[in-house]
């Protein structure tokens, strides 16, 4: 079986019925482009080996000794999540997969290792799909894991070309309810979605929403909002599972000391710019009022 043909652009946001806008599209995907081209992002990359997101961490973190190399923990930790969302996804060998918002490639490898599926992935950043491209290649996987510059609410394939497929942490800088429909759109009968997102769970301040929102256009939901969204938006909720207390807590606890670990490197990224590198380390205790959420979901068969 080969791999959907992209067919241009289609179903752009003003196309999509019922949809609520959120200022200007291109301006918004122009933040999150300049967001993840920066040597923070680079940064990230080092540390968790090609996956742009937080970690799994089973036990409870709590109650466990620091551990002995901080960055191997994230790097652990990040490819835990990866594995977590693989093992839930339910899609066969040969069969089409879409990962919309794929970062630098990652986490559509290890599913493509693991299922021997093929993957289209999208990213709005053009370093980025550079990168994935590159990574694919080295893996030799360039002909299974294809990467495309797009954009997740004008997805370049004809509708009903796979079946399956992920939000990996990425739809909350998408405008949720356009992406899903356009997910739904391309999403065959029966296939399966899997997200992951941050959310807010009561502890997030007016102004870290809309620094966020500035940032690189940041929404955050409740979890309490998804089953209404995943109705309306053409889906049947398999499993909504608040991850908080496994993601997003023990990443907030642990992001500094990777960073120290190796701080070399880091600071080799960010042209010796210590100051630059101090903010980098505090960026792991914004997590601790954010809330982190596992989302499965099907197109009705
Ligand atoms: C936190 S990163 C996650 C990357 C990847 N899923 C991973 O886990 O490594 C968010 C991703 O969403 C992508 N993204 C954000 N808005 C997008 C849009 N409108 N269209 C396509 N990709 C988008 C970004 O380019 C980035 O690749």
């Amino acid at each position: 079986m080969g791999q959907a043909e992209p067919v241009g652009q289609v179903a752009g946001v003003e196309q999509v019925a019922g949809v609520e806008q959120r200022g200007q599209p291109e301006i918004a995907t122009n933040r999150v482009v300049d967001y993840y081209e920066t040597a923070e992002h680079r940064a990230l990359d080092l540390l968790t080996g090609g996956q742009i997101h937080l970690g799994y961490w089973p036990k409870d973190w709590r109650q466990e000794e620091g551990p002995a190399s901080p960055a191997a923990d994230l790097a652990e930790a990040a490819s835990r999540l990866t594995r977590l969302l693989v093992a839930k996804s339910r899609v066969a060998a040969g069969e089409r997969f879409i990962d919309i918002g794929c970062g630098v490639g990652g986490p559509a490898l290890a599913l493509v290792r693991e299922r021997r599926c093929l993957v289209d992935g999208v990213t709005i950043s053009p370093f980025q799909q550079e990168q994935a491209v590159a990574r694919a290649t080295r893996a030799g996987l360039a002909e299974q894991a294809r990467f495309y510059l797009a954009d997740a609410l004008a997805l370049p394939f004809a509708a009903a070309s796979f079946a399956g497929g992920w939000f990996f942490e990425s739809i909350f800088h998408m405008g949720h309810r356009p992406a899903l429909v356009e997910a739904r759109r391309v999403l065959q009968p029966g296939a399966v979605l899997l997200l992951t997102d941050v959310i807010d769970c009561g502890r997030l301040s007016e102004e870290e929403k809309q620094t966020a929102r500035e940032l690189c256009n940041v929404d955050y939901l409740t979890i309490d909002q998804y089953p209404a969204l995943l109705a309306d938006t053409g889906f049947e909720l398999l499993e909504l599972v608040d991850l908080t207390e496994r993601v997003a807590l023990p990443f907030a606890t642990r992001f500094a000391a990777a960073v120290a670990d190796r701080r070399a490197e880091i600071l080799a990224i960010f042209s010796d710019d210590e100051e630059r590198l101090a903010r980098f380390a505090a960026v792991g205790e914004k997590f601790a009022n954010i809330g982190y959420l596992l989302v499965a979901c099907r197109v009705p068969a």
